[in-house]
């Protein structure tokens, strides 16, 4: 079958597309034969070997995927040959071979049936994204509404946050860098759109949110204005570290975090079980049925394009970047 096969750790200049083994269906697999695979900038931090994870090379890399099941294993009677999934969770892209293939080994257990109404291309990219803004949100507990401000909120995580913060009761700030995506953010449900390159951000937020403060910070971006995101937050004010494209943060003073009992956590969606993973799968999903929102896809690239895709992705996208590898 065709791949893309990362040689060896450095970065994505090590992805070429190649000829790689069938994938072996173990007992409890299914082998999905990939329609639409999406992009993670996880995928360039294990490139990088900025990510713990050391797969054996050639490694194939790719977390999100929708396809159709051929094959099932021994052990597996929850779905058959011929059904439409999607991945959820789980080793593959990251201890095992990934989604940048014409087929793919995966857990039955990292499996779920794709929503009704969806298309295939908002299937694909959506479940590593939701599972992660939904821990983001929902890590401190049964939040009353309150202010949340998400970073990044153009991308993937940022617009899963922003569509499922909306749908929990939230006042939603969503932070981007482009005129065009804080109009869309604010057609979404973004009730504050800002321009984190304003120098007077912090000052108009609190403005506008006429003596409230943020309750809850999504992260997704770290670097400089990390230290900026802690003044607007309120008394128990929570942060949920999820990215940090910006890079590490230069300068912090932990003392910044005393006078309002300032709290700060990080995400991980690769720690939900799987029983886990399936259970904040189905609640984002009643969620999203709350104002009908679905997954935004931002591009589809072909199979033969992922350089380009990443690209893109690099680039800053509004939702999800995806390849098409196979059927319709
Ligand atoms: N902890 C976890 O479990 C977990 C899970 C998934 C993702 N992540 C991480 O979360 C972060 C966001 O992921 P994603 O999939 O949403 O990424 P994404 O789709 O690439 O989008 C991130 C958005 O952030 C903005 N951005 C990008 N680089 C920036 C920079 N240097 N400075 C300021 N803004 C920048 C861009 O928006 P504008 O151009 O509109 O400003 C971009 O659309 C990444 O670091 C990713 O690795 C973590």
């Amino acid at each position: 079958m065709k791949a893309w096969l990362l040689e060896k750790l450095g970065g994505l200049e090590n992805l070429h597309l190649g000829d790689a083994a069938e994938p072996v269906c173990g007992a409890q697999d299914v082998v999905l034969e990939v329609r639409y695979a999406a992009l993670n900038p996880a995928d360039r931090y294990l490139a990088e070997g900025q990510y713990p994870a050391r797969p054996a090379l050639p490694h194939i890399l790719g977390r999100d995927a929708m396809g159709l099941i051929t094959q099932t294993g021994s052990g597996v009677s929850t779905w058959k040959p011929g059904d439409h999934a999607l991945i959820i969770r789980g080793p593959v892209g990251v201890e095992q071979a990934g989604t940048f293939a014409q087929k793919v080994a995966v857990p039955a257990d990292s499996l779920a049936a794709l929503p009704e109404g969806w298309t295939p291309q908002q299937c694909a990219g959506a479940s590593l994204v939701y599972l992660t803004a939904w821990q983001a949100l929902t890590q401190w507990g049964n939040l009353p509404p309150s202010v949340v401000l998400i970073t990044g909120a153009s991308g993937g995580v940022g617009v899963a946050g922003v569509q499922l913060a909306r749908a929990l009761g939230h006042t939603v700030v969503a932070f981007s860098r482009s005129q065009e995506k804080r109009r869309r953010l604010s057609d979404l449900g973004a009730t504050i759109v800002l321009d984190p390159a304003d120098t007077q951000w912090r000052k108009k937020l609190l403005e506008l949110l006429g003596g409230k403060r943020v309750d809850l910070v999504v992260e997704n971006i770290g670097g400089a204005q990390f230290s900026e995101l802690l003044d607007v937050m309120g008394t128990w004010g929570k942060l949920s570290v999820v990215g940090r494209l910006a890079g590490p943060v230069p300068q912090f003073n932990t003392a910044s975090l005393f006078f309002r009992r300032l709290r700060i956590g990080g995400v991980a969606a690769g720690s939900f079980t799987a029983q886990e993973a399936q259970a904040a799968w189905r609640e984002a999903l009643k969620l999203l049925k709350i104002h009908d929102h679905r997954p935004l896809v931002d591009s589809v690239f072909e199979f033969d394009q992922l350089p380009q895709a990443f690209e893109r992705l690099a680039r800053g996208p509004m939702g999800k970047v995806l390849v098409k590898i196979g059927g319709q």
